[in-house]
């Protein structure tokens, strides 16, 4: 691992929706975190990862049924901070001699605590601190050493601690934003707490992975799929200042790109980067197999396995690479906790180059698993990356497809590509581009009656969607003004034929998802 001479905290994870949450304000403190789920700890990885410090994540577990979740015992005789978050404080007080229990007075949501001591984790705060509380049960006695330093109305024990053995609880979640001084009280664990140093920085990341990679690859060929999507563009540039020539870029045009994307990608990376890239265009061939499919799920297989086909043709061409390079991220490589034990629906499968090392036999090259997607926007300028570039929005890899509901015809795609363009241009007039998470168009199966001049239309209807959103799991719809609505609308139907109608989406996700399909 690249970041054994980093001092790490490590993140024990019990099945918290927002475990994710720690290890990113954590970091953002300039401190390496890295989250492992609680039944894979034992004193052997203790030993190994050494961490400076522990925190114990929350879980929707309760610590008063039978066989739940604990914390290997190994952790309390290590002589480092811990900080027990929700059911990480329980399990520190069942396992340590204090008591839990199911309460009926559940709470949930936004709470007042008072702080009670001058304790070091609650350095810098106010009397009266706001927190959020998510819990049914609640510690009801602490044990030997504790004693309490937070308290709110429904949890006397909100926070706890033991400044002897640096051992800490909190009732409430620290990492999520609505504990308005939540940073600051990671901050004070870690830095004044633990006593760490702050050495994770984008700049020392770069060094060490670009070190790391050229390790690893020795003088074998490397190939990358490039979207021009941030994650596999940011990856391809680190590669490439990392070993130069022995990378070479494929970049498929599937034909449902937006507007100007190919030659936008073509032109960064060939001509500005200088990189061995293989632009290969395949829109006909996309659009001749997805002819008369109109099942979402249906289309998606036949792009991602259409991908997979002629990637490998394209690496056979160039004699065969032994590594392939991807721009996997940390929140698709955390093994999060499953209580459920079964199999998950599909909702959507998504589409990457999965599938893909196993079947061209090649070892894996991906440097940005250790990074949140915020991170790896910074990686981005930090490698000189425009940052247009680096913040645009995320888009998915079947493309327009996903946004042309029903069957896909050339037509239908330009018709979607021009409007696209033209809401995008609207959003980044009225400078909306970086409070937004994604915005585009969809173009609908439905033709609808309208008029023009004195002329009678029949045309297409276009929905727009815009979200808020922090990682692409939950979504808000983005609040335009109606000026802005009305005037995108009037452009769109004047500067595109074949659109007479335009709608605007309004649904979160859950229940909807942010693409149409
Ligand atoms: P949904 O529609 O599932 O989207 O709410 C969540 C995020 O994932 C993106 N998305 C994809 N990205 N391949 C990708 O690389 C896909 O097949 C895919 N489908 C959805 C979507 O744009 C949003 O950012």
């Amino acid at each position: 691992m690249s970041h054994a001479h980093h001092e790490k905290l490590l993140i024990i994870d019990f099945g918290s929706q927002v475990t994710k949450l720690i290890a990113r304000r954590v970091r953002e403190s300039g401190v390496y975190s890295e989250v492992h789920p609680y039944n894979k700890i034992d004193k052997e990885m203790l030993e190994k990862f050494a961490p400076k410090a522990i925190i114990l994540s929350g879980g929707p577990n309760s610590v008063t049924g039978i066989g739940t979740p604990r914390a290997d015992n190994h952790i309390w005789s290590m002589g480092i901070p811990i900080l027990g978050i929700c059911y990480g404080q329980q399990t520190m007080c069942a396992q340590l001699g204090g008591a839990v229990e199911s309460s009926e007075d559940k709470e949930f949501g936004r709470a007042d605590m008072t702080v009670l001591d001058d304790s070091q984790l609650f350095e810098g705060l106010d009397k009266e601190e706001r927190v959020w509380m998510s819990h049914g049960d609640r510690v009801v006695s602490i044990p030997d050493g504790f004693k309490v330093i937070g308290t709110s109305q429904h949890a006397p024990y909100a926070a706890i601690s033991d400044v002897k053995k640096r051992f800490y609880g909190v009732q409430f979640h620290p990492e999520v934003v609505h504990t308005l001084n939540g940073s600051k009280i990671l901050k004070n664990f870690t830095h004044k707490i633990s006593g760490f140093k702050a050495d994770w920085t984008m700049a020392s990341f770069k060094g060490e992975m670009i070190e790391a990679i050229k390790e690893q690859v020795g003088s074998s060929q490397v190939i990358c799929g490039l979207s021009g999507g941030v994650d596999s563009s940011v990856a391809a540039v680190l590669i490439h200042e990392a070993i130069g020539d022995q990378l070479t870029c494929v970049y498929v045009d599937t034909g449902m790109m937006r507007k100007g994307e190919t030659e936008q990608v073509v032109s960064l990376f060939k001509e500005h980067y200088d990189m061995n890239l293989i632009a290969v265009d395949a829109s006909e061939e996309f659009l001749k197999l997805l002819m008369g499919v109109s099942d979402p799920e249906k289309k998606r297989k036949i792009i991602g396995g259409t991908f997979i086909d002629i990637f490998e043709r394209e690496a056979k061409k160039i004699g065969g690479a032994k590594y392939l390079a991807q721009g996997t991220l940390y929140p698709d490589v955390i093994e999060s906790v499953s209580f459920d034990g079964g199999p998950s629906v599909t909702i959507k499968s998504h589409h990457n180059v999965g599938g893909l090392p196993e079947r061209m036999d090649m070892e894996l090259v991906e440097p940005l698993r250790e990074l949140f997607k915020d991170e790896v926007r910074e990686l981005g300028k930090e490698l000189g990356l425009h940052k247009d570039f680096v913040e645009r929005h995320p888009f998915p890899g079947p493309g327009l497809a996903i946004r042309c509901p029903g069957i896909i015809t050339k037509d239908r795609l330009d018709i979607l590509r021009e409007a696209d363009s033209i809401y995008l241009d609207q959003i980044k007039k009225h400078n909306l581009y970086n409070s937004i998470w994604q915005a585009f168009a969809v173009i609908l199966p439905v033709q609808t009656v309208g008029v023009m001049g004195d002329e009678r239309t029949y045309e297409n209807v276009l929905a727009l969607r815009a979200v808020t959103s922090t990682d692409g799991m939950t979504a808000d719809y983005y609040p335009y003004s109606h000026e802005f609505l009305g005037e995108t609308a009037t452009r769109i139907i004047n500067e595109v034929r074949g659109v007479n109608r335009v709608v605007y989406d309004i649904t979160s996700k859950p229940p909807g998802t942010i693409e149409w399909e």
